[in-house]
């Protein structure tokens, strides 16, 4: 496995690999490894050649500076546990390779980017597809791999690999999950036990939605009440939004129709900010 920070030299050797016609496959990370970052490389090392990991905390898509700052960093430990899954190569380029002076081209996806976690963040999704696009150029992977749990990042990244023709297919992996449902997620360290414990009531809430679909349940304001209702009956939740929303479009839907429908929750414990998802069919409705 080799540890390459600068673009220059990280794009040279992706164009002999490519020259090689080997498949790349790409995970965009910002590092703080864990399962679920486990699986996105698990897959690419199945479907690709060479399998690049990018670890880069990336300042555009921080609202607070102090988030930014306190943000975990341990590249020894991260590199460590690549190493054991046969990663090819870490991309882990400095700040001021990515954002030299004079830096002034940013991508903004409208409409998808506005919405749900975007409402709070404003600027979020737009340094996300920014440091996407910049990766996606310098690697120029066949496959990048992401998570499904950060379900309006997904919409966004698609969004835009579509509308800026970017030949990268985009692959999207289920929510790894704790034994109690708890979908993975480096916050879930900053909850109490009790907390931990009591999150657990957001998938809970989000299989009764799945399981009223599949009882003929497709009204989108009834789902909402429905796990409205049975996350708030856990006292230590708060409910910051219940989304039933186009799965592609993230616009608010009345009644679940033919196309996939997610219902995207973002609840708090404490100071701890959880956000979780399911997509639902009307048929045949499958969770991720
Ligand atoms: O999901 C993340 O870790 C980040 O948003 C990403 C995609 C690596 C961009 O910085």
């Amino acid at each position: 496995m080799e540890i390459i920070n600068r673009p220059q030299r990280m794009m040279s050797a992706m164009k002999k690999l490519r020259q090689e016609n080997k498949v790349l496959a790409l995970i965009p990370t910002m590092g703080a490894l864990h399962e679920g970052h486990m699986s996105l490389v698990k897959k690419a090392r199945q479907m690709a050649d060479i399998v690049v990991v990018s670890i880069f905390v990336n300042p555009t898509q921080f609202n607070e500076e102090a988030d930014l700052e306190k943000y975990p960093r341990d590249l020894t430990a991260d590199a460590a546990l690549l190493a054991d899954f046969q990663v090819d190569f870490i991309y882990a380029p400095d700040s001021s390779d990515i954002y030299g002076e004079g830096f002034s081209t940013f991508v903004t996806v409208d409409e998808v980017s506005d919405k749900l976690e975007g409402a709070s963040r404003p600027g979020h999704f737009r340094g996300v597809a920014t440091i996407v696009t910049i990766l996606l150029n310098t690697i120029r992977p066949d496959f990048a791999y992401f998570g499904q749990k950060d379900a309006q990042q997904v919409a966004v990244i698609k969004r835009l690999t579509e509308d800026l023709a970017i030949d990268t297919e985009i692959v999207v992996m289920p929510i790894v999950r704790e034994d109690n449902g708890l979908a993975r997620s480096s916050r879930n360290e900053r909850l109490t036990k009790k907390q931990r414990n009591a999150a657990s009531i957001i998938y809970a809430s989000l299989l009764k939605a799945q399981n009223a679909v599949e009882n003929g349940e497709l009204n989108a304001s009834e789902l909402t009440e429905m796990v409205r209702k049975n996350i708030e009956s856990e006292p230590l939740a708060a409910t910051d939004y219940i989304a039933v929303v186009d799965n592609e479009t993230l616009e608010p839907i009345e009644k679940i129709g033919d196309s996939p429908v997610l219902v995207a929750v973002a609840v708090r414990f404490g100071e701890i900010r959880l956000i979780d998802n399911i997509i639902l069919e009307k048929k045949a409705s499958s969770g991720i």
